[in-house]
């Protein structure tokens, strides 16, 4: 478990892109939701403004965020605890982006690894996915945020953040926390049907929420290697054992561990895989068809999360419009 000092601010955010995974779940849901609980005050957000540079489909940008904070929800991030909330709800983030525009050198943006990878993959060079970090050290700004918590690739631009809100505070005097990217390094990368790190990119994903059927097709189809149903395996080298052990304590995980050596098949290893992942997930599951039934419910807590966010937010972008002579 990561332990963090309570009394941080903790900010972080994610864009909707789809089903999300058990990598996802492991990788970052479920350490953000352990830090929202051991931290004074959590703002999580839907980073719905940056996913407008890659989705131009209204429907479909319109589904995607509501599914994701269908999902977060579901998985156990409390509005009552943390602020969760759409980012286009709450305009003071565009409204600092601008001003923090101003003073972003051209050469910073340039040097973004994120930016140049998406062209690579086809998206179109618009101005919005350029200064998309820009856009991102305002959210984070905006909230006086001690600690940052991303993935790998997004520490880039953190520090973008963070030079940013340095820049700031010595040409117009004290303004901004400065944020610290809180990498998780500690996490595992959990491996997809193939082997490989489950990624939405390589189609090898094992589905969060996806239909039981979907699910246990995604389980059943775990690549394993030539071993007889009797033979011994290792426990080390086999997929469907490292997604197992993400369930489990150190204890347990070395007993089925145990059971792997003296020969349990692959066959009875994915089904004993499947139950456990119904018993993680199945009250999860079932409180997610409940949410997507109240569409009114989550518009609700969408707004409420924006009202309590627009609070935080427009105290600190009057701060900055005073220091730099627009108050
Ligand atoms: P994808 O690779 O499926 O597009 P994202 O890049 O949207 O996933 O991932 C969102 C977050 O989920 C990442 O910041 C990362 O922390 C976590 N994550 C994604 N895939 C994995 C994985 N296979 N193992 C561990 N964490 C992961
Ligand atoms: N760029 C992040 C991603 O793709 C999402 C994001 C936007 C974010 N603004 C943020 C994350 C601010 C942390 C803090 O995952």
């Amino acid at each position: 478990m990561l332990i963090y000092d309570e009394r941080m601010r903790v900010f972080s955010g994610m864009q909707p892109s789809g089903q999300l995974h058990l990598g996802n779940y492991f990788g970052s849901m479920k350490p953000n939701r352990e830090m929202i609980a051991q931290s004074e005050q959590s703002i999580f957000f839907i980073a719905d403004l940056h996913a407008l540079t890659t989705v131009q489909d209204a429907e479909r940008l319109a589904a995607l965020r509501c599914d994701a904070l269908i999902d977060y929800l579901a998985a156990g991030f409390d509005p009552e605890k943390a602020i969760i909330f759409y980012q286009s709800q709450v305009p003071a983030h565009t409204e600092l982006m601008w001003i923090l525009a101003t003073l972003t050198p051209m050469g910073l943006l340039e040097r973004a690894v994120s930016y140049k990878d998406k062209v690579e993959k086809g998206i179109s060079a618009s101005v919005g996915l350029f200064t998309y970090p820009v856009l991102m050290a305002a959210d984070i700004l905006l909230y006086d945020a001690n600690i940052v918590p991303v993935g790998k690739d997004q520490k880039q631009h953190v520090e973008i953040a963070r030079d940013l809100a340095i820049k700031f505070n010595s040409a117009f005097g004290q303004t901004f926390v400065v944020p610290e990217p809180r990498i998780q390094e500690e996490i595992a990368v959990v491996p997809g049907v193939d082997g490989q790190k489950m990624s939405k990119s390589y189609g090898n994903t094992i589905p969060l929420f996806g239909a039981e059927k979907e699910v246990q097709k995604a389980i059943m189809g775990i690549k394993t290697d030539s071993r007889g149903a009797t033979d011994p395996k290792d426990p080390e080298t086999c997929t469907i054992f490292q997604l197992h052990r993400l369930f489990l304590d150190a204890k347990d995980a070395e007993a089925l561990a145990e059971e792997y050596r003296a020969g349990l098949s692959y066959g009875d290893a994915k089904k004993k895989l499947f139950a456990v992942y119904l018993e993680h997930f199945g009250a999860m599951r079932t409180k997610r068809e409940e949410l997507a039934t109240n569409p009114k419910l989550i518009e609700q807590i969408a707004r409420e999360g924006a009202a309590k966010a627009s609070v935080i937010a427009s105290a600190t972008l009057e701060r900055a419009k005073k220091a730099c002579g627009l108050s």
